[in-house]
């Protein structure tokens, strides 16, 4: 008897350890290790999120240390309410159009057609020097299984190298894409089964990257990054009633000093609930040298009226419900 209530006992202490790892919790750390249902801290870089259903999915570059150099891999989780994931599966891409060591794969965004009902993902596609400048498209049946590369192209003939995601309130799905030539960068129509860039709604002519992008109470807000690689830049802000234009000059989103805390744009999402509406500024605290080791700085903004702000950032809770947050410290 005393055998068999040691052995549940221990038994409890490993499930409450392993719990521990994978607890549920409400509180988003910006800048901290994001463990994943496993333990595992998030490779989602560059990311987007969509939302199907109940059920959110994070796409973006999954950059373990353990990975095959010569392919690229797409983390994919699930969460239902955008602060516990569930690491669903590392999607694997080899080298689509031979483009040979260092090909690059980055920034993937994740469309579902609900005509086709396919997912179609589309993604940077680039040589070494990112010279290429393409991004490529593919296709499954399931959010999170294998993908089969479809083709790669220039958006509207341009080049095309970072690349955001925009999903208006009536589900028209846009693309963004920076244009170097044109110093801008374009938000796109896509065509009805999501697989070709159909209309150039508008170039924003300000040379910005990173581009993201939220409809709030009748206005839409841009935010771009400056070019400058994985070094972090004062990202900016600007302001248009309609996706065409005109937009209002670019504003600093946060002090400049600060460099966007160490971070830059990758999304906005807007989470409405019974109580409200917030945004939140998804950015990636890039480690160049240690990739699998960079952050996520996922913060609700300050927004309406035509500002926007990105405060300090802390530890804050997520009430999906209620569309609302707090700061716990
Ligand atoms: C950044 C871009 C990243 C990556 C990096 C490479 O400007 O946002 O996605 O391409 O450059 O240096």
């Amino acid at each position: 008897m005393k055998l068999f209530t040691f052995i549940i006992a221990i038994q409890c202490c490993f499930l409450t350890g392993a719990f521990a790892q994978s607890k549920a919790t409400t509180v988003i750390r910006p800048g901290e290790i994001w463990p994943d249902h496993q333990g595992n801290h998030i490779q989602a870089h560059g990311g987007g999120i969509i939302k199907i259903k109940k059920t959110y999915y994070w796409y973006g570059e999954y950059r373990a240390k353990d990975n095959d150099p010569a392919l690229r891999y797409v983390g994919c989780y699930s969460s239902k309410d955008l602060v516990n994931w569930k690491f669903l599966n590392k999607i694997q891409f080899s080298d689509p159009e031979n483009l040979g060591e260092g090909w690059k794969l980055e920034r993937p965004k994740v469309y579902y057609n609900k005509s086709t009902k396919k997912y179609v993902m589309y993604f940077h596609l680039d040589d070494k020097p990112y010279k290429v400048a393409r991004v490529g498209v593919a296709i499954s049946d399931k959010p999170d299984r294998a993908y089969r590369f479809v083709k790669s192209f220039r958006p509207l003939d341009r080049e095309s190298r970072d690349i955001g995601q925009f999903i208006d309130d009536d589900g028209t799905a846009y693309l963004v894409f920076e244009d170097r030539p044109s110093r801008g960068f374009h938000i796109a129509k896509l065509s009805d089964d999501y697989l070709s860039v159909e209309k150039d709604v508008c170039l924003i002519n300000s040379p910005l990257e990173g581009g993201a992008i939220v409809h709030y109470k009748g206005l839409y807000y841009a935010i771009g990054s400056a070019l400058t690689g994985w070094r972090a830049n004062p990202n900016k802000y600007a302001t248009s009633k309609s996706l065409e234009g005109p937009w209002t000059e670019f504003k600093d989103i946060a002090p400049p000093q600060t460099n966007t805390y160490g971070s830059q744009s990758t999304m906005m999402i807007k989470v409405t609930g019974s109580k409200g509406s917030t945004v939140i500024f998804m950015a990636d605290q890039w480690k160049p040298a240690t990739q699998w080791d960079s952050r996520y700085l996922w913060m609700p903004l300050e927004i309406g009226e035509g500002k926007l702000w990105l405060a300090q950032p802390k530890p804050w809770n997520l009430d999906l419900k209620a569309g609302m947050t707090n700061f716990i410290q």
